[in-house]
């Protein structure tokens, strides 16, 4: 039996967030350049927006570029971003046709131009699309979109706009770049390192944690599928006790 085949469908998280991870060690065991690694990379990220939609999963956040990335050799940066280039090029069609929409999240108006323009020409081709929402992390960093967040916040107070009474979870919510998304229930990462990487920090307060040694190049939609049958396993208390839960 597949996991596929084992997954409870109404207990499909709404919201999957991945760390990608292992692309460079990937590429070492072949004795190769990193570069080849993140190319390789490309062919797990489309095997897993099928997968997730597939199952029906909502919002599939993927964390492909990090504010401390920047500091990597030139060359690869530069790869990084030639890869994303060339593939939203290839794979908008195709995205299309499976109904995914496409966002970003992060410091977007600090990746290259042709970057920023061949984003939104895709997220426009796919803006009508109702089924998964591929949500790409691109020059994101959890304690960049929390700092904006309590500037922006702190701004309107300033003009009068909000009293410091007013701010709350339900308005921090508001104020990051997640905030049309249900915080995610699950966080993947691949790789076997054990660490969140400064990625969505606050939304991650209860999401369940799974870490896979398998290296990001090597994943695949079936891997997402166990990842999701191990949550689907997991008692969600939320700081409440076993037996409140079926009472
Ligand atoms: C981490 O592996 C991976 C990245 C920093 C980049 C992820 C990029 C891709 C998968 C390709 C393009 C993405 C899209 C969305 C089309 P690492 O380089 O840190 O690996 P290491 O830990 O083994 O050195």
């Amino acid at each position: 039996m597949s996991f596929k085949d084992k997954l409870i469908e109404n207990k499909v998280p709404k919201h999957v967030a991945i760390i990608m991870d292992g692309n460079g060690r990937w590429a070492a065991q072949f004795g190769n350049e990193r570069t080849f690694g993140h190319e390789h990379g490309v062919e797990a990220v489309r095997s897993v927006v099928e997968g997730a939609g597939e199952i029906g999963v909502k919002y599939l956040t993927l964390y492909a570029f990090s504010t401390e990335n920047w500091a990597r050799p030139k060359d690869e940066v530069d790869a990084l971003m030639g890869l994303l280039v060339q593939a939203i090029s290839d794979e908008t069609d195709e995205l299309q046709k499976s109904n995914v929409r496409l966002q970003v999240i992060g410091d977007v108006k600090s990746l290259p131009q042709h970057v920023q323009e061949k984003l939104s020409w895709s997220i426009d081709r796919l803006k009508t699309c109702t089924g998964l929402t591929l949500v790409l992390a691109l020059s994101y960093s959890s304690k960049w979109e929390i700092l904006e967040a309590v500037k922006r916040i702190a701004e309107q107070v300033k003009l009068g706009k909000l009293e410091p009474s007013d701010i709350d979870t339900d308005l921090m919510d508001c104020f990051l770049n997640t905030s049309e998304m249900p915080d995610p229930e699950l966080l993947i990462r691949t790789s076997g390192e054990c660490r969140i990487s400064n990625f969505l920090l606050w939304q991650i307060a209860y999401s369940e944690l799974y870490f896979t040694p398998k290296l990001w190049p090597d994943f695949r939609k079936e891997d997402l599928f166990e990842a999701i049958c191990d949550f689907q396993n997991r008692e969600r208390r939320f700081g409440k006790t076993s037996q409140q839960l079926i009472s």
